[in-house]
This record gives structure tokens, C-alpha cells and sequence, in this order.
């Protein structure tokens, strides 16, 4: 019973500040605009050659339609709540979908790519966009606006926008920790850490430079608390990888003080530190206080160690209701997990963008 009290008030208290927010919010974002990896991909993945893919079942089986879009999830992923949080629209569109134009594009667009990272050698691995071909393709939304909208409203969308950062955890897992590896050979951890940071810190710049105001750069969840990591942490019980949750929280700290540093020096610019780590562990921890049952594997497949391509529409052992797991494959979260950050990262950190 005292669950269910905390959630109904946790329900209710989300519920009131959302009423009072929306007249403001509608008038001052007027699109959401959207960069990293597979956490924040729509299907930009399904338009260049790569294997890091999920546009079949059975992802996106609790999205509308059970349309697998390339979300890495059975439904929407965080992105798609803020923008229906911000008042804008239900889902944000990939912008290499040619299923959307401008049009749609002009109140929200992706241009992540699953597999991606600050480091462009992340990028090789799987062969997905490099952050830096990100901006080029925001710039080329840029000009599509200008013609779309005229230079001035153009002007005005990109200047009240939203920007969304949304990377990190492959550089890190996928990369840097993955055999072989050419920057573990290259440089130390530490090293490694202030390589990303720096470029970070030069990705703000040229956003800023390119007109953003308002963004949000994202930390790194607990990465040693996915499926993979936990399956294969044999020696420790299964439990959480202490190592790699205690390496988001060293970056999580590097990127906090980024953002300090930034706030300074960029004119106009208002950034935050958008931290997901203690409300991601939080559920974790505590899933039982948001109706989740299992933590330690994923929905789908057996839940240990598949994604992507593994996690086919065949296999047997994916599990009925995805509602009640906290990951759907074992890197991503379930759509329900999304919103609950998404409802979360809006109440503690974007709410300073309206
Ligand atoms: C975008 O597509 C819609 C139909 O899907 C169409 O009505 C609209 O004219 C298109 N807009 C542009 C700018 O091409
Ligand atoms: C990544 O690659 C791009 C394009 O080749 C280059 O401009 C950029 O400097 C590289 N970034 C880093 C940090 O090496
Ligand atoms: C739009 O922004 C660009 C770049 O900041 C600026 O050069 C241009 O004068 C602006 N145009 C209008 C119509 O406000």
C-alpha cells in the first residue's frame, strides 16, 4: 500500500506540474532538436550501411502501429516524451527518414545515430554517423528551414529551440573497453576521459557558434548496471560493474564542471548538465516503487546479452509484458523506463529552458 501511495503522489505531483507548465512551455520551445547515439535514434540507422540496426520486430512492438522504427526499444525512447512534455509533438523523426520533410522536421528532428560517440573512432566500429557529420547535417536542416520558414522565423526556432545531447556510454563500452582496442593501447582512462571532454567541449562551441542557446548535454547513465555488463560480470555475482558506474560518475563530473565552464564563456547561452545517473539507479534499486519486476536481464530474447539483429522476432524467450522489466534489450531501456526519465530530466533540468 505505501507503494502505491508514493507512486499515486508522485503521479499527481507530475500531473500539476504539468498543467502549470504548458501555456509557457507552447509559447517558448518551438522544437526539439537532437544529437548522440542509439539512446536518442529514431532510424537514422536504417538509411546508411550498418549492422546497428533494429527496424523489425520486435522492436517497436508497443510503438503506435507496432511499427519498428529503429528505436532501440518496444516503444518511444526519451526523446519522444520530453517533446510531448515540452507540448510540441509525440515523437521526434529521424532526419534521414524519408518518410518526414521539413515540415515535420521544423518543431523536432534526430540526427543520432545508434553506435555513435564523442570519438570518432567509436564511430568506425559499427560504421554510423561521427558526431561532427551530426552538425553537418544540422547545418544542411538549417538551410531546409530558412527556405521552409522564411530566414526569420527560422531564425527564431533556432535560437528557442531545444538542443538535446544524448552520448557517451560507446565510447566507453564499445570502444575504449571492447577487444581489441586501439585506444586502450593509445591512452590511459584518465587520458581517455579528457580526450572526450575536449571533444565535448569543442561540440557546444560550434552548436553555440551555429545558433543553439539552449542545451542540454546529457551524463552517462549507471553502464555498469546493462544486461551486458551484468551477465558477464561473472567473478561479481551479476551484480552492477562498480568499475564502469564509477567511471560515468568520474565523467559525469568532468562534464558538470564543462558545463560551469561553458555558462561563462559562451554569450547568451544557457546550459545545463543533464544528469540521469542517481534517478536511473534509483530504479534500479528501488524497482518496485515505479512496477517494474526485473532489473538484471533484459525483455528481450534471454535477455543476457542479445541486441539488435539478436534480438529477433523469433526468438521464444522474449518476455510477454515489457512493462515490467526495466531494460527491453541489454543496452537499452524499455519505453517505459524512457518516460520515466524523460517525465525526469524535464521536472529537474529542461523546465530552466521555459
Ligand atoms: C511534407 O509532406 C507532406 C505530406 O506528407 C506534404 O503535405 C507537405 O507539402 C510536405 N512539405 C514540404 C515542405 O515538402
Ligand atoms: C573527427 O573527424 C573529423 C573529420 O575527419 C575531423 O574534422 C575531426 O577533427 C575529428 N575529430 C577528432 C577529435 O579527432
Ligand atoms: C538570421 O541569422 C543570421 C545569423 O545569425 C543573421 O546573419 C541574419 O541577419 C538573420 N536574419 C534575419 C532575417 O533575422
Amino acid at each position: 500500500m505505501a507503494t502505491h501511495a508514493n507512486i499515486m503522489i508522485w503521479f499527481l505531483v507530475s500531473q500539476v506540474v504539468f498543467l502549470v507548465m504548458v501555456p509557457r512551455i507552447e509559447a517558448k520551445v518551438p522544437a526539439v532538436i537532437v544529437f548522440g547515439d542509439s539512446s536518442v535514434d529514431a532510424g537514422n540507422n536504417n538509411f546508411i550501411p550498418t549492422v546497428a540496426r533494429s527496424n523489425f520486430q520486435p522492436y517497436g512492438r508497443d510503438f503506435a502501429g507496432g511499427h519498428a522504427t529503429g528505436r532501440f526499444s518496444n516503444g518511444r525512447i526519451a526523446t519522444d516524451f520530453i517533446a510531448q512534455r515540452l507540448g510540441i509533438k509525440q515523437t521526434i523523426p529521424a532526419y534521414l527518414d524519408t518518410a518526414y520533410n521539413i515540415s515535420d522536421f521544423a518543431t523536432g528532428v534526430t540526427f543520432a545515430s545508434a553506435g555513435t560517440g564523442y570519438d570518432n573512432v567509436t564511430s568506425d566500429v559499427l560504421s554510423v554517423i561521427p558526431l561532427w557529420k551530426e552538425l553537418d547535417y544540422f547545418q544542411d536542416y538549417q538551410k531546409e528551414l530558412k527556405a521552409h520558414l522564411g530566414e526569420k522565423q527560422a531564425n527564431q526556432t533556432i535560437t528557442e529551440a531545444v538542443y538535446i545531447i544524448s552520448v557517451g556510454t560507446n565510447d566507453f563500452l564499445e570502444n575504449y573497453y571492447a577487444f581489441p582496442s586501439r585506444r586502450r593501447s593509445e591512452f590511459t582512462i584518465t587520458q581517455y576521459q579528457d580526450l572526450l571532454a575536449g571533444i565535448a567541449e569543442s561540440f557546444v562551441k560550434k552548436l553555440h557558434s551555429l545558433g543553439a542557446r539552449k542545451i542540454s548535454l546529457g551524463g552517462l547513465p549507471p553502464m555498469g548496471c546493462m544486461p551486458l555488463e551484468r551477465t558477464t560480470n561473472m567473478m561479481g555475482q551479476h551484480l552492477c560493474v562498480e568499475s564502469y558506474n564509477n567511471l560515468a560518475l568520474e565523467f559525469n563530473g568532468r562534464l558538470s564542471n564543462l558545463v560551469v565552464k561553458l555558462n561563462k564563456q559562451l554569450p547568451g547561452v544557457k546550459l545545463v548538465f543533464s544528469n540521469p545517473y542517481y534517478a536511473f539507479m534509483h530504479i534500479i534499486l528501488k524497482p518496485a516503487l515505479y512496477g517494474f519486476e526485473v532489473t538484471q536481464l533484459a525483455c528481450c530474447a534471454t535477455g543476457m546479452f542479445e541486441m539488435g539483429y539478436a534480438c529477433g522476432r523469433t526468438n521464444p524467450f522474449t518476455c510477454p509484458n515489457a512493462d515490467k522489466y526495466v531494460f527491453w534489450d541489454a543496452f537499452h531501456p524499455t519505453e517505459k523506463t524512457n518516460h520515466i526519465m524523460a517525465d525526469y530530466v524535464v521536472k529537474k533540468f529542461l523546465y530552466k529552458f521555459l
